[in-house]
This record gives structure tokens, C-alpha cells and sequence, in this order.
């Protein structure tokens, strides 16, 4: 798959997701083999105070590439504004939010609710294409609830002011997270669009990936959630999409290198105040998969300084290692 030039093969890209793909993160999933990975999102309006926060959420790796920005706001000239900041920090691809559904956001027209309102929607993407020479592309979930799924249409539309990609999450903003992933959302907007469409949603294992790509049309996979804890899915999913084997699964020694190696990076990048407690449940999905993880994983939350936490990793490896496990 190619965004604008830039090539995306295998085509497994990682989720934007706030509080989760930060720097650190999104080096552990390319070294593994996702091949897009965008910011956490980034609130134009806040950007446009130079809200520290925001400022920082665009700060890239130096050589981090390909990489998306991913800005989210409905004010066109505020948008246009924080796509030119992110182009200016390196941004590969200026992604636009369309799919957050927290009330405080979609209060203020942001996120999903410019799904809601398709003028507005197109006059924001506009704006951002216009700003910038790098590729646009929006990520949408399919419609506000299921009596308006609009995704389809905005999709078509967005093409004609030339964005580059859509990716879909296959659920509606009143879904929330309860209702699973309807993947039949994301054949839909396939129908009417000619570039690229990256499908997301409930993909849990290379099998579901390869049937997303095989049941929707989509031209790529995003993985969110089953990443955490277990980057090395990006690497499965495209041994299985290539060769249609699964590739073992991480030894505990792999994920206890991991941890610490993210543990080491946030400290590097945050600071051991903001970064261990943001560690806390990072390292909690680490550790799962030992007879007595829930214990390790209950005192990861408790977890107050870089060598509290080296410490319980070492010692939770002891620990597998004894019982001579190495994933389950
Ligand atoms: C903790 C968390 C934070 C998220 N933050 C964002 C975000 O900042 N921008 C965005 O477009 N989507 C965000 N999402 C949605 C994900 O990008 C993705 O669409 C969703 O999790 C479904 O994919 P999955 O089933 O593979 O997790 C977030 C999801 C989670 C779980």
C-alpha cells in the first residue's frame, strides 16, 4: 500500500492512541514491524495556545520515519494551523480525528461529531489538505450510531478534496467500546472509495487480520489494543499475512526485556515521575501469562521509582523461569 509516496508493506500500521503511541511506543512497534505509527492525538485548539502538552505529543524520535500526527479539532483555520506545526515536526502524514467519542470532546463539535455534520467535516479536511504538501488522511469510526452511518459518504467526499487514506474503525460512536467491531462498516466504505483504506477493529490475531483484508477490501490492518503488552503481534500478523504460518510467541525473557527497554525509554523521555506511573500498567500487560501474574501485575500498580520496577521485572522473570514457561 502507498500513502502519497510513501510505501506502507507489509501493510500493518499501529493505532494512534492517547496516553499509549508516544515516542517510546511507536519505537517498539516499528522495531517489530509496524510500518505506519502515528502520535497520540492532538488537540488543535490547545496547540494553538502552545499548550506545553500538546507541543510535546509532536515531538518526534530523530530518523522516525514514516510517522503520522494525528490533530483533532473542527475549527478549519485552528486545523490548518496544527497541520502545518506537525508537518514542520516531521510529520510523514497529518492524520485527522474523527472518531474519538469522549463527551468532553465531541462536546465541543471535535472527533466523532464532525461525523455528525458533514459541511463542517469537509471544511475541516479541506483546510488540511490545503495547509500542507505531505498526505492527508482521516481516521473515522462509521457514523454517529447505527440510523446515521455516514462514514461512506464523508469517505467519498474527503477523496474529492484529496485525502490520501481513510482508515475506518468499524464502530459507531455510541458504541463506545461495548459493541464489538462490524467489519461489514468498513466494506461499505470500500465501495466508494478509490485510495487507500486501512481497516480497524477488534484485530486480535494474524487470522483476524488476514480476514479483515480478505472480507472488506482493505488495503491494510490497524492494531490498537491487542498491542499492548505484546508489540511482537505486528510481527506475527505479517510472518502469517506472507506465509500463512504463526510465528511462536515471545518467550518470557522477550517480554521482560521489552518491558524494561520501555520502562528505560520513558524514564529517558518523560521523566521517572511522569514515567512510572504511566509504566505501571504498561508493564502490567507485560507480565501477563505466568500461574501467578496476577499477583506481579497487582504490585506493578503500586510501583514508585525505575528500580522498584527493574526489580519486580527481574524478579517476575526469576519466577517464570522456574516454572519453565514460556508465554502461557
Ligand atoms: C487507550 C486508547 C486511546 C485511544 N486514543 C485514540 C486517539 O488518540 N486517536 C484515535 O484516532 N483513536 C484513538 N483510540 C482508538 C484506536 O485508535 C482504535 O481505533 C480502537 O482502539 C480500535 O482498534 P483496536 O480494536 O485494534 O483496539 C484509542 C483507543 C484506546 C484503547
Amino acid at each position: 500500500m502507498k500513502i502519497g509516496d510513501i510505501v506502507i508493506d507489509p501493510p500493518i500500521l499501529l493505532a494512534p492512541m492517547a496516553g499509549v503511541s508516544n515516542r517510546a511506543f511507536r519505537a517498539i512497534a516499528r522495531s517489530q514491524g509496524a510500518t505506519l505509527c502515528t502520535t497520540e492525538m492532538i488537540n488543535a485548539k490547545a496547540l494553538a495556545y502552545h499548550s506545553a502538552k500538546s507541543t510535546w505529543l509532536m515531538e518526534l524520535d530523530p530518523g522516525e520515519t514514516p510517522v503520522g500526527i494525528q490533530i483533532a479539532g473542527s475549527d478549519p483555520d485552528l486545523m490548518a494551523q496544527a497541520a502545518r506545526e506537525a508537518e514542520r515536526h516531521g510529520a510523514d502524514v497529518v492524520d485527522i480525528n474523527m472518531g474519538c467519542p469522549v463527551r468532553k470532546v465531541v462536546n465541543n463539535g471535535d472527533g466523532s461529531a464532525l461525523l455528525n455534520d458533514e459541511e463542517a467535516a469537509v471544511r475541516v479536511v479541506k483546510a488540511v489538505v490545503e495547509a500542507v504538501s505531505v498526505p492527508v488522511t482521516v481516521k473515522m469510526r462509521a457514523g454517529w450510531d447505527h440510523d446515521a452511518i455516514t462514514a461512506p459518504r464523508l469517505a467519498e467526499r474527503f477523496e474529492a478534496v484529496g485525502v490520501q487514506a481513510i482508515a475506518l474503525h468499524a464502530r459507531t460512536r455510541s458504541d463506545q467500546y461495548v459493541r464489538p467491531a462490524d467489519w461489514r462498516f468498513i466494506r461499505q466504505v470500500r465501495e466508494r472509495i478509490a485510495i487507500p483504506l486501512i481497516g480497524n477493529g477488534d484485530v486480535q490475531t494474524p487470522e483476524d487480520a488476514a480476514r479483515m483484508l480478505e472480507t472488506t477490501g482493505a488495503d491494510a490492518v490497524m492494531v490498537g489494543r491487542a498491542s499492548f503488552g505484546d508489540p511482537w503481534i505486528f510481527r506475527r500478523i505479517a510472518h502469517y499475512l506472507q506465509t500463512g504460518q504463526e510465528l511462536p510467541p515471545p518467550t518470557a525473557r522477550d517480554r521482560a526485556q521489552m518491558g524494561l527497554w520501555h520502562l528505560e525509554r520513558m524514564v529517558t523521555i518523560k521523566g521517572e515521575a511522569v514515567a512510572i506511573p504511566e509504566m505501571r500498567k504498561q508493564l502490567g500487560w507485560y507480565l501477563k501469562g505466568t500461574p501467578r501474574s496476577a499477583e506481579y501485575r497487582r504490585r506493578a500498580q503500586t510501583l514508585r521509582t525505575k528500580d522498584e520496577a527493574q526489580a519486580l521485572v527481574e524478579e517476575w522473570l526469576d519466577h517464570a523461569r522456574n516454572e519453565e514457561l514460556s508465554w502461557t
